[in-house]
């Protein structure tokens, strides 16, 4: 199979230029001007499009046994929307129950994700206990390229460790050199403040955001920072919502702890107003939607690269199941649905409207996920031996979301109405056409499992 891409405009976190791309097999094998068009070859005008890498979301929930219901989306489901979007792999989150063996769910995770995922796709190993089991595990799964971990802090009772756990992890993921992303709040700090609310007769979605507020994830940032700093781990946390907790992880960083800040999509765009409306549990998620004085900090931070990347932190729940938490809002499922939407958003309302540049963009949202977590430059890149991994993006495209026309396995949008100022076109995954014009087109269980 040979694909040729002319005459676009290609982006990559340090350039932009025109060029054509040959694509033989799996891979790009020429980049160049005016390329000419081998026999039989399959050829995409990319005539005023540009043409990015292949997005990596750094932090998806597809299969997530949570708060007593499961997240909505199958690997099907999840894959394709998340290749009309634009993103060409996923990181998920895999994490099994405190009360379960790591193995066992390995072999769950991995076994749902294979012949269904169409789009390339890894794991973040969750560790949620510590014994001799969990570790020899963990040195087989990383023997076997399975090169990053997640903890959480928060989530008492559920996936969150205690601080022996934390620190054993960070000494064996330093040993084999992986990398840790955490999930930073203080969990008996969130625990005694949901009972608290809760006692006063606060129990709406608007409470959410008070029973975690940004103070008790700045905590859980600099207690994660210092385990870090303990052991010489290499760490990287997960969903930063707040200027607090951005200063902490920054602090951290200029007294030379490997710490990396990644940001999500509603954390940019979504302010915890919204939870005040009637259907308020649909912005419910962790950390909170925070005060809309803070975006204009993450956006800044952003373009500077004090935030590494952005991902989505997708987690759908129906209305219904979020309706669980109508007369307590600690039993809401925890999560907002957006791996279709994070490059429209963040094109749109970074690049097209905002102050975000191009190559920080492609930055964020491709080329730091792909050498944080392993990937580069096989994936991230523009590179001739790449992956051909290609979205084909047309800037002229106007739109906007709706959970009518989303491919999620959702009934709701967080971004119900957004308008949306771009869109890719065209979006391969190792040389094949998989989506074009919001079409899944690809073939469903073509996605590989990416050792690292
Ligand atoms: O609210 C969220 N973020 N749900 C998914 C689980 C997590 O903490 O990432
Ligand atoms: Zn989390
Ligand atoms: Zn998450």
């Amino acid at each position: 199979m040979t694909l040729l891409i002319k005459n676009g405009e290609i982006v990559t976190s340090d350039r932009r230029y025109k060029a054509d791309i040959l694509v033989e097999g799996e891979t790009i094998a020429q980049i160049g001007d005016d390329l000419s068009v081998p026999e039989g070859a399959e050829v995409i005008d990319a005539g005023g499009k540009l043409v990015f890498p292949g997005f990596i979301d750094p932090h998806v929930h597809i299969h997530l046994p949570f708060m007593g219901t499961f997240a909505k989306d199958t690997h099907a489901t999840g894959s394709q929307a998340a290749l009309i979007g634009g993103t060409t792999t996923y990181i998920e989150m895999l994490a099994p129950a405190g009360s379960e063996k790591l193995l066992d769910g390995w072999n769950l995770w991995t076994g749902l994700a294979a012949s269904k995922s169409a789009c390339d796709y890894t794991f973040h190993i969750g560790v949620t206990r510590w014994d001799d089991e969990t570790e020899a595990t963990l040195r087989e799964l990383a023997a076997g390229g399975m090169k990053s971990f997640k903890v959480f802090l928060a989530y008492k009772g559920a996936f969150g460790i205690d601080d022996a756990a934390l620190y054993k992890t960070l000494a064996l993921a330093k040993e084999l050199g992986a990398i840790v992303t955490a999930h930073c709040e203080n969990a008996e700090l969130v625990s005694q403040l949901q009972q608290k609310l809760l006692s006063e007769g606060k129990t709406g979605p608007e409470w959410h955001e008070p029973s975690r507020p940004e103070a008790v994830e700045a905590e859980g940032t600099a207690h994660f920072a210092t385990f870090l700093e303990m052991t010489g781990a290499k760490g990287y946390v997960v969903h930063l919502s707040n200027e607090q907790a951005l200063q902490v992880a920054l602090d951290a960083k200029a007294r030379g702890v490997d710490i990396s800040v990644e940001g999500v999509a509603p954390h940019f765009l979504l302010d915890r107003s919204l939870t005040l409306q009637p259907d308020g549990a649909k912005y419910v998620m962790s950390p909170p939607l925070r005060d809309k004085s803070n975006q204009a900090a993450l956006w800044k931070a952003l373009e500077d690269g004090q935030i590494d990347t952005v991902g989505t932190d997708h987690c759908p729940f129906d209305l219904s199941q979020k309706a669980m938490g109508r007369d307590n809002f600690t039993l809401i499922p925890n999560g907002i649905p957006a791996i279709e939407d994070r490059v429209n958003l963040m094109y749109t309302y970074g690049v097209s409207r905002g102050g975000l540049s191009l190559n920080r963009f492609v930055d964020a949202l491709s080329t730091r996920p792909a050498q944080l977590f392993g990937l580069y430059p096989r994936k991230g890149a523009i590179e001739v031996g790449s992956d051909a991994d290609l979205v084909v993006y047309d800037p002229a495209y106007r739109g906007q979301i709706s959970a009518g026309t989303s491919h999620m396995n959702v009934d709701y949008s967080a971004f119900e109405g957004w308008q949306l100022d771009g869109r890719p076109e065209v979006v391969t995954v190792r040389g094949q056409v998989a989506a074009e014009q919001g079409r899944f087109v690809g073939e469903p269980g073509r996605g590989q499992l990416l050792r690292r």
